[in-house]
């Protein structure tokens, strides 16, 4: 399956599915590296940790505001 929705760290192959079960995004990092390695997926991080949900547009507009 191939769409153009980020819901996953790539360098660590956790989707954030897996991620969100964590309490917070320090958490997450802690256990898992998660969003340390290439960085990208960390601005998507954080707008899962502050929405609750777990796939986004990869130019989702709400991503400026929680940087
Ligand atoms: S995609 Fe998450 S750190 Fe690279």
């Amino acid at each position: 399956m191939c769409d153009d929705k980020v819901n996953r760290c790539e360098c660590l192959h956790k989707t954030f599915a897996e991620l969100k079960l964590f309490a917070n995004l320090e958490e997450a990092q802690k256990a898992t590296g998660c969003g340390l390695e290439c960085e990208g997926c960390l601005p998507y991080l954080h707008l899962m940790f502050t929405t609750g949900e777990t796939s986004f547009d990869i130019d989702d507009p709400r991503l400026t505001s929680v940087l």
